[in-house]
Protein backbone atom coordinates (compact mmCIF):
# COMPACT_ATOMS: atom_id res chain seq x y z
CA UNK A 1 0.00 0.00 0.00
CA UNK A 2 1.42 3.10 -1.05
CA UNK A 3 1.41 6.21 1.76
CA UNK A 4 -1.10 8.81 1.75
CA UNK A 5 1.12 12.16 0.60
CA UNK A 6 1.02 14.97 3.43
CA UNK A 7 0.73 18.71 2.41
CA UNK A 8 1.77 20.86 5.04
CA UNK A 9 -0.07 23.38 3.95
CA UNK A 10 -3.72 24.97 3.34
CA UNK A 11 -4.57 25.29 -0.36
CA UNK A 12 -8.21 27.67 -0.78
CA UNK A 13 -9.52 30.77 -2.65
CA UNK A 14 -10.29 33.94 -1.38
CA UNK A 15 -12.71 36.06 -3.56
CA UNK A 16 -10.04 35.87 -6.55
CA UNK A 17 -6.86 35.09 -5.03
CA UNK A 18 -4.92 32.08 -4.24
CA UNK A 19 -3.92 31.77 -0.91
CA UNK A 20 -1.70 29.19 1.16
CA UNK A 21 -1.23 28.79 4.67
CA UNK A 22 1.21 27.00 6.36
CA UNK A 23 0.84 28.51 9.59
CA UNK A 24 -2.73 28.03 10.77
CA UNK A 25 -4.08 26.81 14.33
CA UNK A 26 -6.69 24.55 14.85
CA UNK A 27 -8.90 26.99 16.13
CA UNK A 28 -8.46 30.06 13.93
CA UNK A 29 -11.82 31.21 12.61
CA UNK A 30 -12.34 32.50 9.05
CA UNK A 31 -14.23 35.54 10.78
CA UNK A 32 -10.75 36.42 12.97
CA UNK A 33 -8.40 35.62 10.01
CA UNK A 34 -10.49 37.64 7.48
CA UNK A 35 -10.81 40.74 9.73
CA UNK A 36 -7.02 40.73 11.70
CA UNK A 37 -4.84 39.45 8.63
CA UNK A 38 -7.16 40.26 5.67
CA UNK A 39 -8.19 43.59 6.91
CA UNK A 40 -11.35 42.53 5.30
CA UNK A 41 -13.65 44.09 7.40
CA UNK A 42 -17.04 44.08 5.70
CA UNK A 43 -17.67 40.83 7.35
CA UNK A 44 -18.89 42.10 11.37
CA UNK A 45 -19.10 40.17 14.55
CA UNK A 46 -21.84 40.27 16.17
CA UNK A 47 -22.52 37.12 18.63
CA UNK A 48 -19.66 34.70 17.46
CA UNK A 49 -21.92 32.18 18.18
CA UNK A 50 -23.68 31.25 15.02
CA UNK A 51 -27.00 33.43 16.01
CA UNK A 52 -26.96 37.23 13.95
CA UNK A 53 -25.86 36.26 10.68
CA UNK A 54 -23.55 39.41 10.78
CA UNK A 55 -20.47 37.43 9.81
CA UNK A 56 -22.19 35.72 6.98
CA UNK A 57 -19.63 34.88 4.11
CA UNK A 58 -20.14 32.40 0.84
CA UNK A 59 -18.60 29.44 0.84
CA UNK A 60 -18.15 27.11 -2.29
CA UNK A 61 -17.08 23.83 -2.73
CA UNK A 62 -17.16 21.19 -5.18
CA UNK A 63 -19.68 18.82 -4.78
CA UNK A 64 -19.31 14.96 -5.05
CA UNK A 65 -20.48 15.07 -8.62
CA UNK A 66 -18.45 17.67 -9.92
CA UNK A 67 -20.79 20.62 -9.46
CA UNK A 68 -19.74 24.00 -7.70
CA UNK A 69 -22.05 25.17 -4.86
CA UNK A 70 -22.19 28.39 -3.13
CA UNK A 71 -23.93 28.40 0.15
CA UNK A 72 -24.01 31.11 3.48
CA UNK A 73 -22.13 30.09 6.43
CA UNK A 74 -21.25 31.59 9.92
CA UNK A 75 -17.72 32.76 9.72
CA UNK A 76 -17.56 33.32 13.17
CA UNK A 77 -17.49 29.50 13.83
CA UNK A 78 -16.15 28.18 10.70
CA UNK A 79 -12.38 27.48 11.30
CA UNK A 80 -9.83 27.94 8.01
CA UNK A 81 -8.53 24.13 8.77
CA UNK A 82 -12.26 23.49 7.05
CA UNK A 83 -12.08 25.50 3.87
CA UNK A 84 -8.58 23.84 1.90
CA UNK A 85 -10.50 23.46 -1.52
CA UNK A 86 -13.08 25.63 -0.45
CA UNK A 87 -13.50 29.14 -2.64
CA UNK A 88 -14.34 31.84 -0.04
CA UNK A 89 -16.37 35.14 -1.14
CA UNK A 90 -16.47 37.82 1.50
CA UNK A 91 -19.00 40.86 1.11
CA UNK A 92 -16.17 43.06 -0.56
CA UNK A 93 -16.37 41.05 -3.48
CA UNK A 94 -20.29 40.98 -4.16
CA UNK A 95 -19.85 43.69 -6.70
CA UNK A 96 -17.25 42.07 -8.89
CA UNK A 97 -15.18 45.35 -10.24
CA UNK A 98 -16.50 47.52 -7.94
CA UNK A 99 -17.94 50.02 -10.67
CA UNK A 100 -21.69 49.48 -9.78
CA UNK A 101 -23.78 47.95 -6.88
CA UNK A 102 -24.46 44.07 -7.23
CA UNK A 103 -28.02 43.75 -7.66
CA UNK A 104 -28.77 42.68 -4.42
CA UNK A 105 -26.91 46.11 -2.60
CA UNK A 106 -28.69 48.06 -5.01
CA UNK A 107 -31.93 46.75 -4.03
CA UNK A 108 -31.00 46.91 -0.07
CA UNK A 109 -30.10 50.49 -0.36
CA UNK A 110 -33.37 51.74 -2.54
CA UNK A 111 -35.73 49.89 -0.05
CA UNK A 112 -33.91 51.38 2.67
CA UNK A 113 -33.11 47.77 4.30
CA UNK A 114 -30.12 49.23 6.34
CA UNK A 115 -29.79 51.82 9.00
CA UNK A 116 -26.95 51.51 11.63
CA UNK A 117 -25.49 48.92 9.16
CA UNK A 118 -24.04 46.95 11.20
CA UNK A 119 -26.31 43.69 10.26
CA UNK A 120 -25.95 44.70 6.40
CA UNK A 121 -22.85 43.13 4.90
CA UNK A 122 -24.63 39.84 6.61
CA UNK A 123 -28.39 40.25 5.08
CA UNK A 124 -26.26 41.19 1.66
CA UNK A 125 -24.50 37.77 1.60
CA UNK A 126 -27.58 35.50 2.86
CA UNK A 127 -29.65 37.35 0.28
CA UNK A 128 -26.73 36.97 -2.70
CA UNK A 129 -27.13 33.29 -1.58
CA UNK A 130 -30.60 32.76 -2.40
CA UNK A 131 -30.59 34.91 -5.07
CA UNK A 132 -28.14 32.50 -7.01
CA UNK A 133 -30.35 29.98 -6.60
CA UNK A 134 -33.68 31.19 -6.36
CA UNK A 135 -33.84 34.24 -8.46
CA UNK A 136 -37.56 35.05 -7.84
CA UNK A 137 -38.03 33.45 -4.42
CA UNK A 138 -41.89 33.38 -2.45
CA UNK A 139 -42.19 35.22 0.64
CA UNK A 140 -41.45 31.72 2.74
CA UNK A 141 -38.17 31.16 1.29
CA UNK A 142 -37.00 34.36 2.09
CA UNK A 143 -38.23 34.48 5.72
CA UNK A 144 -36.13 30.94 5.47
CA UNK A 145 -32.87 32.18 4.04
CA UNK A 146 -33.23 35.34 6.68
CA UNK A 147 -33.91 32.72 9.76
CA UNK A 148 -30.33 33.24 10.68
CA UNK A 149 -29.79 37.32 10.33
CA UNK A 150 -30.68 39.72 13.03
CA UNK A 151 -31.39 42.94 12.47
CA UNK A 152 -32.50 45.43 15.77
CA UNK A 153 -32.82 49.09 13.61
CA UNK A 154 -35.04 48.03 10.72
CA UNK A 155 -38.23 45.85 11.76
CA UNK A 156 -37.06 43.64 8.74
CA UNK A 157 -40.09 45.04 6.70
CA UNK A 158 -37.62 46.93 4.39
CA UNK A 159 -35.36 44.00 3.97
CA UNK A 160 -38.14 42.50 2.87
CA UNK A 161 -38.99 44.53 0.21
CA UNK A 162 -35.50 44.71 -0.87
CA UNK A 163 -35.20 40.71 -1.18
CA UNK A 164 -38.52 40.73 -3.37
CA UNK A 165 -37.12 43.49 -5.90
CA UNK A 166 -33.09 41.83 -6.64
CA UNK A 167 -34.04 40.75 -9.90
CA UNK A 168 -36.11 43.60 -11.48
CA UNK A 169 -32.60 44.86 -10.43
CA UNK A 170 -30.30 42.46 -12.97
CA UNK A 171 -30.75 38.86 -13.87
CA UNK A 172 -28.76 36.18 -12.61
CA UNK A 173 -26.45 36.07 -16.14
CA UNK A 174 -24.53 38.86 -15.44
CA UNK A 175 -23.72 37.84 -11.72
CA UNK A 176 -19.91 37.54 -11.40
CA UNK A 177 -19.62 34.53 -9.54
CA UNK A 178 -21.77 32.85 -11.58
CA UNK A 179 -19.99 33.79 -14.82
CA UNK A 180 -16.68 32.77 -13.70
CA UNK A 181 -18.54 29.28 -12.53
CA UNK A 182 -16.58 27.01 -14.91
CA UNK A 183 -12.91 28.66 -14.48
CA UNK A 184 -13.26 28.38 -10.43
CA UNK A 185 -14.56 24.76 -10.91
CA UNK A 186 -11.53 23.94 -12.96
CA UNK A 187 -9.09 26.28 -10.12
CA UNK A 188 -10.98 24.46 -7.32
CA UNK A 189 -10.56 20.83 -8.93
CA UNK A 190 -6.23 21.94 -9.07
CA UNK A 191 -6.50 21.83 -5.43
CA UNK A 192 -6.81 18.58 -4.77
CA UNK A 193 -4.00 16.67 -4.74
CA UNK A 194 -5.14 13.75 -2.67
CA UNK A 195 -3.13 14.95 -0.23
CA UNK A 196 -3.71 14.48 3.49
CA UNK A 197 -3.12 18.30 5.31
CA UNK A 198 -0.66 18.27 8.65
CA UNK A 199 -0.29 21.51 10.06
CA UNK A 200 2.08 21.64 13.29
CA UNK A 201 2.25 19.39 16.50
CA UNK A 202 0.63 18.54 19.45
CA UNK A 203 -2.06 21.22 21.02
CA UNK A 204 -1.63 23.30 17.75
CA UNK A 205 -2.07 19.92 15.38
CA UNK A 206 -4.54 20.23 12.48
CA UNK A 207 -5.24 17.08 9.86
CA UNK A 208 -7.34 17.27 6.78
CA UNK A 209 -7.51 13.94 6.08
CA UNK A 210 -6.93 12.80 2.65
CA UNK A 211 -10.05 10.57 2.62
CA UNK A 212 -12.22 8.27 4.43
CA UNK A 213 -9.54 5.17 5.01
CA UNK A 214 -6.94 7.92 5.68
CA UNK A 215 -9.81 9.74 8.54
CA UNK A 216 -9.84 6.01 10.14
CA UNK A 217 -6.14 6.15 10.63
CA UNK A 218 -5.53 9.34 11.35
CA UNK A 219 -8.44 9.08 14.59
CA UNK A 220 -7.09 5.24 15.44
CA UNK A 221 -3.93 6.96 15.74
CA UNK A 222 -4.85 10.02 17.37
CA UNK A 223 -7.82 8.58 19.44
CA UNK A 224 -8.62 12.07 21.83
CA UNK A 225 -8.20 13.92 18.43
CA UNK A 226 -11.42 16.27 18.28
CA UNK A 227 -13.36 15.32 15.13
CA UNK A 228 -14.16 18.61 13.56
CA UNK A 229 -17.64 18.20 10.71
CA UNK A 230 -19.77 21.39 10.31
CA UNK A 231 -18.49 22.46 13.66
CA UNK A 232 -21.93 24.41 14.58
CA UNK A 233 -21.09 22.91 17.95
CA UNK A 234 -17.48 22.80 18.07
CA UNK A 235 -16.94 26.37 17.02
CA UNK A 236 -18.68 27.24 20.28
CA UNK A 237 -16.78 25.44 22.47
CA UNK A 238 -13.63 27.52 21.00
CA UNK A 239 -15.28 30.73 20.79
CA UNK A 240 -17.58 30.49 24.10
CA UNK A 241 -15.92 28.19 26.27
CA UNK A 242 -12.25 28.77 25.01
CA UNK A 243 -11.91 24.82 24.84
CA UNK A 244 -8.56 23.56 23.73
CA UNK A 245 -9.67 21.85 20.68
CA UNK A 246 -6.04 20.34 19.16
CA UNK A 247 -5.40 18.09 17.88
CA UNK A 248 -8.19 18.65 15.59
CA UNK A 249 -9.28 16.67 12.58
CA UNK A 250 -11.39 18.00 9.90
CA UNK A 251 -14.28 15.85 8.08
CA UNK A 252 -16.65 18.68 6.33
CA UNK A 253 -14.50 17.98 2.77
CA UNK A 254 -14.47 13.88 2.26
CA UNK A 255 -17.01 13.54 -0.43
CA UNK A 256 -17.18 9.65 0.79
CA UNK A 257 -19.32 10.60 4.10
CA UNK A 258 -21.96 12.47 1.78
CA UNK A 259 -23.76 9.94 0.40
CA UNK A 260 -27.02 9.94 0.76
CA UNK A 261 -29.62 7.51 -0.61
CA UNK A 262 -32.29 5.72 -0.19
CA UNK A 263 -32.54 1.45 -0.69
CA UNK A 264 -35.15 -0.80 0.20
CA UNK A 265 -36.98 1.32 2.43
CA UNK A 266 -34.29 2.92 4.11
CA UNK A 267 -32.47 6.17 3.81
CA UNK A 268 -28.60 5.81 4.74
CA UNK A 269 -26.91 9.10 5.15
CA UNK A 270 -23.46 9.61 5.39
CA UNK A 271 -22.40 11.24 8.77
CA UNK A 272 -21.06 14.38 6.50
CA UNK A 273 -24.03 15.34 5.23
CA UNK A 274 -25.86 18.44 6.45
CA UNK A 275 -29.13 19.57 7.19
CA UNK A 276 -29.02 21.86 3.50
CA UNK A 277 -27.90 18.10 1.54
CA UNK A 278 -30.54 16.23 3.78
CA UNK A 279 -33.42 18.18 3.75
CA UNK A 280 -34.71 17.46 0.11
CA UNK A 281 -34.54 13.78 0.39
CA UNK A 282 -35.72 13.17 3.83
CA UNK A 283 -39.11 15.44 3.32
CA UNK A 284 -39.62 14.06 0.22
CA UNK A 285 -39.90 10.22 2.16
CA UNK A 286 -40.25 11.30 5.62
CA UNK A 287 -42.41 15.00 5.33
CA UNK A 288 -42.73 15.62 8.72
CA UNK A 289 -38.73 16.11 9.30
CA UNK A 290 -38.60 19.19 6.65
CA UNK A 291 -40.79 21.15 9.12
CA UNK A 292 -38.19 19.90 11.77
CA UNK A 293 -35.53 20.75 10.23
CA UNK A 294 -36.15 24.34 8.93
CA UNK A 295 -36.32 24.92 12.69
CA UNK A 296 -32.99 24.10 13.06
CA UNK A 297 -30.48 26.93 13.62
CA UNK A 298 -30.77 29.71 10.59
CA UNK A 299 -29.78 28.68 6.81
CA UNK A 300 -26.15 29.38 7.65
CA UNK A 301 -26.15 26.66 10.28
CA UNK A 302 -28.06 24.14 8.19
CA UNK A 303 -25.32 24.86 5.48
CA UNK A 304 -22.46 23.63 8.02
CA UNK A 305 -24.00 21.36 10.55
CA UNK A 306 -24.40 17.56 9.90
CA UNK A 307 -27.03 15.26 11.37
CA UNK A 308 -24.22 13.14 11.87
CA UNK A 309 -22.43 15.76 14.28
CA UNK A 310 -25.94 16.59 16.22
CA UNK A 311 -25.50 13.12 17.08
CA UNK A 312 -22.65 12.38 17.87
CA UNK A 313 -22.35 15.42 20.46
CA UNK A 314 -25.00 13.22 22.25
CA UNK A 315 -26.95 16.61 23.75
CA UNK A 316 -30.32 15.83 25.58
CA UNK A 317 -31.89 18.77 23.54
CA UNK A 318 -29.97 17.76 19.90
CA UNK A 319 -33.38 17.71 17.86
CA UNK A 320 -32.72 15.15 15.18
CA UNK A 321 -32.36 12.13 17.70
CA UNK A 322 -35.81 11.86 19.18
CA UNK A 323 -37.28 11.51 15.70
CA UNK A 324 -34.69 8.86 14.19
CA UNK A 325 -34.71 7.26 17.33
CA UNK A 326 -38.75 6.80 16.91
CA UNK A 327 -38.35 5.82 13.50
CA UNK A 328 -35.94 3.16 14.26
CA UNK A 329 -33.01 4.62 12.74
CA UNK A 330 -29.45 2.66 13.49
CA UNK A 331 -25.98 3.86 13.25
CA UNK A 332 -22.74 2.62 11.82
CA UNK A 333 -19.54 3.82 13.87
CA UNK A 334 -16.44 2.77 12.41
CA UNK A 335 -12.62 2.32 14.04
CA UNK A 336 -10.17 1.50 11.18
CA UNK A 337 -11.65 -0.81 9.05
CA UNK A 338 -13.86 -2.25 11.81
CA UNK A 339 -17.39 -1.58 11.69
CA UNK A 340 -20.67 -2.33 13.78
CA UNK A 341 -24.28 -0.94 13.66
CA UNK A 342 -26.53 0.01 16.42
CA UNK A 343 -30.02 0.77 17.28
CA UNK A 344 -29.35 4.83 17.29
CA UNK A 345 -31.51 4.66 21.00
CA UNK A 346 -28.66 2.54 22.03
CA UNK A 347 -25.88 5.00 21.05
CA UNK A 348 -27.03 7.62 24.07
CA UNK A 349 -25.57 5.96 27.70
CA UNK A 350 -26.04 8.62 29.59
CA UNK A 351 -25.02 12.54 29.79
CA UNK A 352 -22.03 13.19 28.20
CA UNK A 353 -22.05 9.22 27.65
CA UNK A 354 -22.13 7.12 24.30
CA UNK A 355 -21.34 4.25 22.74
CA UNK A 356 -18.51 5.56 21.16
CA UNK A 357 -14.98 3.96 21.46
CA UNK A 358 -11.58 6.07 21.51
CA UNK A 359 -10.83 6.36 17.71
CA UNK A 360 -14.27 4.98 16.58
CA UNK A 361 -16.24 7.72 14.64
CA UNK A 362 -19.71 7.90 12.99
CA UNK A 363 -19.68 6.64 9.38
CA UNK A 364 -23.28 6.47 8.82
CA UNK A 365 -26.99 6.66 9.61
CA UNK A 366 -29.97 4.19 8.64
CA UNK A 367 -33.93 5.79 8.58
CA UNK A 368 -36.41 3.38 7.65
CA UNK A 369 -38.96 4.97 6.15
CA UNK A 370 -42.50 4.79 7.64
CA UNK A 371 -44.51 2.09 6.22
CA UNK A 372 -47.70 3.44 4.36
CA UNK A 373 -50.59 3.82 6.98
CA UNK A 374 -47.74 4.38 9.56
CA UNK A 375 -48.03 7.71 11.29
CA UNK A 376 -44.98 9.44 12.59
CA UNK A 377 -44.62 13.41 13.45
CA UNK A 378 -42.16 15.01 15.36
CA UNK A 379 -43.10 18.21 17.24
CA UNK A 380 -40.75 21.25 18.92
CA UNK A 381 -41.42 22.95 21.62
CA UNK A 382 -39.27 26.29 21.95
CA UNK A 383 -39.90 30.02 23.21
CA UNK A 384 -40.03 31.48 19.83
CA UNK A 385 -40.60 29.48 16.67
CA UNK A 386 -37.30 30.05 14.37
CA UNK A 387 -33.78 29.54 15.59
CA UNK A 388 -34.20 28.31 19.25
CA UNK A 389 -32.77 25.90 21.02
CA UNK A 390 -35.90 23.32 22.15
CA UNK A 391 -37.22 22.77 25.61
CA UNK A 392 -38.98 19.83 24.41
CA UNK A 393 -39.47 17.94 21.62
CA UNK A 394 -41.49 14.88 20.71
CA UNK A 395 -41.38 12.31 18.07
CA UNK A 396 -44.08 9.64 17.88
CA UNK A 397 -44.34 6.91 15.29
CA UNK A 398 -47.83 4.50 15.22
CA UNK A 399 -49.11 1.74 13.16
CA UNK A 400 -52.77 0.60 13.98
CA UNK A 401 -54.05 -2.44 13.14
CA UNK A 402 -57.05 -3.75 11.46
CA UNK A 403 -59.57 -3.47 14.24
CA UNK A 404 -58.23 -0.15 15.45
CA UNK A 405 -55.62 -0.92 18.33
CA UNK A 406 -52.32 -0.04 18.68
CA UNK A 407 -49.83 -2.36 16.63
CA UNK A 408 -46.74 -0.79 17.42
CA UNK A 409 -46.04 2.21 18.75
CA UNK A 410 -42.54 3.97 19.18
CA UNK A 411 -42.26 7.33 21.42
CA UNK A 412 -38.98 9.97 21.78
CA UNK A 413 -38.40 12.50 23.91
CA UNK A 414 -35.80 15.61 23.61
CA UNK A 415 -35.45 17.58 26.78
CA UNK A 416 -36.89 15.46 29.13
CA UNK A 417 -33.53 13.06 30.50
CA UNK A 418 -29.84 13.15 30.45
CA UNK A 419 -30.50 11.79 27.18
CA UNK A 420 -32.87 11.59 24.12
CA UNK A 421 -35.17 8.85 25.41
CA UNK A 422 -37.89 6.65 25.05
CA UNK A 423 -41.19 6.83 26.73
CA UNK A 424 -41.09 2.98 27.35
CA UNK A 425 -43.81 2.97 29.80
CA UNK A 426 -46.70 5.68 28.23
CA UNK A 427 -45.79 2.91 24.92
CA UNK A 428 -46.43 -0.40 27.16
CA UNK A 429 -49.66 1.76 28.05
CA UNK A 430 -50.83 1.96 24.66
CA UNK A 431 -49.45 -1.23 22.97
CA UNK A 432 -52.71 -3.51 21.54
CA UNK A 433 -55.08 -1.01 22.93
CA UNK A 434 -58.09 0.57 21.01
CA UNK A 435 -56.44 4.14 19.40
CA UNK A 436 -59.07 5.93 21.49
CA UNK A 437 -59.04 9.11 23.85
CA UNK A 438 -59.46 6.63 26.47
CA UNK A 439 -56.37 5.07 25.91
CA UNK A 440 -54.11 8.01 25.19
CA UNK A 441 -55.41 9.92 28.41
CA UNK A 442 -54.57 6.45 30.59
CA UNK A 443 -51.17 6.61 29.01
CA UNK A 444 -50.34 10.36 29.55
CA UNK A 445 -50.70 9.22 33.43
CA UNK A 446 -47.59 7.05 32.78
CA UNK A 447 -45.34 9.99 31.78
CA UNK A 448 -43.62 10.28 35.46
CA UNK A 449 -42.55 6.79 35.22
CA UNK A 450 -40.33 7.65 32.08
CA UNK A 451 -39.34 11.00 33.00
CA UNK A 452 -38.29 13.29 35.57
CA UNK A 453 -37.41 16.67 33.82
CA UNK A 454 -35.19 19.53 35.18
CA UNK A 455 -35.82 23.31 35.31
CA UNK A 456 -33.46 25.51 33.02
CA UNK A 457 -33.69 28.21 31.06
CA UNK A 458 -35.45 26.97 28.56
CA UNK A 459 -38.99 25.66 31.14
CA UNK A 460 -39.22 24.12 34.26
CA UNK A 461 -39.53 20.94 35.07
CA UNK A 462 -43.65 21.30 35.48
CA UNK A 463 -44.14 23.19 32.52
CA UNK A 464 -41.84 20.18 30.89
CA UNK A 465 -44.12 17.51 32.20
CA UNK A 466 -47.21 18.73 31.26
CA UNK A 467 -46.32 19.63 27.72
CA UNK A 468 -44.60 16.13 26.96
CA UNK A 469 -48.34 14.74 27.99
CA UNK A 470 -50.12 16.83 26.00
CA UNK A 471 -47.92 16.35 23.26
CA UNK A 472 -49.16 12.63 22.99
CA UNK A 473 -52.80 14.30 22.77
CA UNK A 474 -52.02 16.37 20.40
CA UNK A 475 -50.65 13.61 18.33
CA UNK A 476 -53.80 11.70 18.20
CA UNK A 477 -55.95 14.53 17.84
CA UNK A 478 -54.09 15.66 14.41
CA UNK A 479 -54.13 12.00 13.07
CA UNK A 480 -57.26 11.03 14.32
CA UNK A 481 -59.59 14.37 12.69
CA UNK A 482 -57.66 15.56 9.61
CA UNK A 483 -59.66 18.62 10.47
CA UNK A 484 -57.90 19.62 13.37
CA UNK A 485 -54.72 21.42 12.15
CA UNK A 486 -52.56 21.87 15.34
CA UNK A 487 -49.55 22.15 13.55
CA UNK A 488 -48.63 25.61 13.45
CA UNK A 489 -45.37 25.84 11.49
CA UNK A 490 -45.86 29.58 10.14
CA UNK A 491 -48.04 32.98 11.31
CA UNK A 492 -49.87 34.73 8.96
CA UNK A 493 -50.38 38.24 9.45
CA UNK A 494 -53.95 38.97 9.68
C1 LIG B 1 -26.95 29.26 16.09
C2 LIG B 1 -27.10 27.78 16.30
C3 LIG B 1 -28.35 27.24 16.37
C4 LIG B 1 -28.50 25.86 16.58
N1 LIG B 1 -29.76 25.36 16.63
C5 LIG B 1 -29.94 24.04 16.84
C6 LIG B 1 -31.25 23.50 16.90
O1 LIG B 1 -32.24 24.21 16.74
N2 LIG B 1 -31.35 22.17 17.13
C7 LIG B 1 -30.27 21.36 17.30
O2 LIG B 1 -30.43 20.15 17.48
N3 LIG B 1 -29.02 21.84 17.25
C8 LIG B 1 -28.83 23.15 17.03
N4 LIG B 1 -27.55 23.67 16.99
C9 LIG B 1 -26.41 22.79 17.26
C10 LIG B 1 -25.71 22.21 16.02
O3 LIG B 1 -25.99 22.96 14.87
C11 LIG B 1 -26.07 20.77 15.74
O4 LIG B 1 -25.84 19.95 16.86
C12 LIG B 1 -25.30 20.22 14.53
O5 LIG B 1 -26.00 19.15 13.99
C13 LIG B 1 -23.88 19.78 14.87
O6 LIG B 1 -23.29 19.28 13.68
P1 LIG B 1 -21.85 19.75 13.21
O7 LIG B 1 -21.55 19.03 11.95
O8 LIG B 1 -21.76 21.21 13.16
O9 LIG B 1 -20.97 19.16 14.40
P2 LIG B 1 -19.57 19.65 15.00
O10 LIG B 1 -19.75 20.91 15.75
O11 LIG B 1 -18.51 19.60 13.97
O12 LIG B 1 -19.36 18.45 16.02
C14 LIG B 1 -20.27 18.19 17.09
C15 LIG B 1 -19.78 17.01 17.92
O13 LIG B 1 -19.86 15.81 17.18
C16 LIG B 1 -18.56 15.23 17.00
N5 LIG B 1 -18.58 14.69 15.65
C17 LIG B 1 -18.91 15.32 14.49
N6 LIG B 1 -18.93 14.45 13.47
C18 LIG B 1 -18.60 13.25 13.99
C19 LIG B 1 -18.46 11.94 13.44
N7 LIG B 1 -18.66 11.68 12.15
N8 LIG B 1 -18.12 10.92 14.27
C20 LIG B 1 -17.93 11.14 15.60
N9 LIG B 1 -18.04 12.35 16.17
C21 LIG B 1 -18.37 13.39 15.37
C22 LIG B 1 -17.58 16.35 17.25
O14 LIG B 1 -16.32 15.88 17.66
C23 LIG B 1 -18.32 17.11 18.34
O15 LIG B 1 -18.17 16.43 19.56
C24 LIG B 1 -27.37 25.03 16.74
C25 LIG B 1 -26.08 25.58 16.66
C26 LIG B 1 -25.94 26.94 16.43
C27 LIG B 1 -24.58 27.52 16.32
S1 LIG C 1 -21.08 36.88 14.61
FE1 LIG C 1 -23.16 36.40 14.95
S2 LIG C 1 -23.43 34.70 13.64
FE2 LIG C 1 -21.34 35.06 13.53
S1 LIG D 1 -29.51 48.08 10.26
FE1 LIG D 1 -28.84 48.23 12.31
S2 LIG D 1 -28.82 46.18 12.98
FE2 LIG D 1 -29.71 46.07 11.03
Amino acid sequence: MTATPIRSELRFILNGQDVVLANVAPDQTLLDWLRLSRSLKGTKEGCGEGDCGACTVLVGRLTPVGGLVYEGVNACIRFLGSLDGCHVVTVEHVAGDGERLHPVQQAMVDFHGSQCGFCTPGFVMSLYALWMQTPNPTDQQIETALQGNLCRCTGYEPILRAARAISSYGGTEKDPLLAERKAMIARLKALRDGARVEIGEGRHRLVVPANLDDFAAVLEASPTATIVAGSTDVGLWVTKHMRDIAPAVFIAGLDELKSIAMKDGVISIGAGVTYSEAISLLSQHIPAIGPLITRIGGQQVRNMGTIGGNIANGSPIGDTPPALIALGATLTLRKGAERRTILLENFFIAYGKQDRQPGEFVEALHIPVPAPGEKFAVYKVTKRRDEDITATLAAFCLALAADGTVASICIAYGGMAATPKRATAVEKALLGQPWNENTVEAAMERYAEDYAPLTDMRATADYRALVARNLLLRFYMEITDSAVAAQVSRYEAA
